[in-house]
């Protein structure tokens, strides 16, 4: 096992963000489905946000054809600027789009096999430290972020630690699931298995994995050559499974909100929930949830 204790800190995050996004199209023919915005902030802008609140420096997009724009979001906009300026607009509205020079990295994933495949592509620019993920299309809304809890739980355990979800043991099937172990410390876990997408019969719990991880960058090594798994895809459920006994692995309970912005109804719920815990729109929102909830009965 890895000295627990010998911790790097958590400096880069990997955003695949090169899958096809089929579910959403034909929105997502032209716009990368990570460019879809809740409200005023496309989904990418969301997971960058809770990247720097966990302390995080180095942002690596894994980008694929037609994704672009991704990274336009994250560059300077001269003209727009100087237009903005010159009407006497204020910048702040654009100020979490600004990255420091040199911190946006971007690696290519020409067919998507997978989001194991996608973070193996990252593996040059990771290097020999541990690393952080986020897949954009899952919403973590939690005081504080959800990789700013887990980077805590890292800080107190090391190794390896997801994030997981409670869900309704009928709805495992779609998900990655942990099979729990040891409770280290309230929403702490330690994992003794992870299995992808199980029948109802053979999962090993209601807790699944969402879309946020600290791994140690021997996960690169694991997922060299691996196979394809669960969807014919090249799994980063698999290569994680087999580091379990080698390395620490731990699971964090997020404290806090999660959509899933992948789906359809997921994206609309985001949409809502987030309006209304707004202060230039709640009472808007309100009102139109109350008129529209009036007309269903
Ligand atoms: P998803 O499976 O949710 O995204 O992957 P998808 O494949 O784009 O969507 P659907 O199912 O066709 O609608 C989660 C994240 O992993 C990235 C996606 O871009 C998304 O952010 N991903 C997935 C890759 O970068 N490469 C892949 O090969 C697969």
């Amino acid at each position: 096992m890895t000295d627990a204790t010998n911790r790097k800190p958590i400096r880069k995050a990997v955003f695949p963000v090169a899958g096809l996004g089929t579910r959403f199209l034909p929105a997502t023919k032209a716009i990368p489905k990570e460019m879809l915005p809740i409200i005023d902030r496309p989904l990418i802008q969301y997971a960058v946000d809770e990247a720097r609140e966990a302390g995080i420096e180095q942002l690596i997009f894994v980008t694929g054809r037609g994704k672009v724009s991704i990274v336009e979001h994250f560059d300077t906009a001269f003209e727009l600027e100087a237009t903005m300026s010159g009407r006497g607009k204020q910048l702040d509205v654009l100020d979490a789009t600004r990255i420091q020079p040199g911190n946006l990295v971007t690696v290519r994933q020409q067919v998507p096999l997978g989001l194991g495949h996608a973070i193996w592509c990252a593996r040059a620019i990771v290097g020999d430290e541990p690393f952080a993920i986020f897949l954009p299309d899952e919403l973590m809304i939690g005081v504080p972020g959800c990789m700013k809890q887990m980077v805590e739980a890292y800080n107190r355990v090391g190794g390896n630690v997801i994030s997981v979800l409670e869900v309704p043991r009928e709805d495992v099937s779609s998900y990655g699931v942990i099979q729990p172990g040891a409770q280290v410390a309230h929403g702490l876990t330690e994992v003794l298995g992870l299995v992808e997408k199980p029948r109802l019969e053979d999962a090993p719990s209601n807790l699944i994995i969402s879309g946020r991880y600290i791994l140690q960058p021997e996960v690169m090594r694991t997922l060299e050559g691996q196979g394809k798994g669960a969807g014919g895809e090249i799994q980063l459920t698999d290569a994680m499974a087999r580091m379990i006994g080698h390395q620490p692995f731990h699971a964090v309970t997020f404290a806090g909100r999660r959509y899933d912005c992948g789906s359809k109804s997921g994206f609309v719920e985001a949409t809502l929930e987030l309006a209304l815990a707004r202060e230039d729109m709640a009472a808007d929102m309100t009102a139109l949830i109350k008129r529209l909830a009036a007309t269903l009965d």
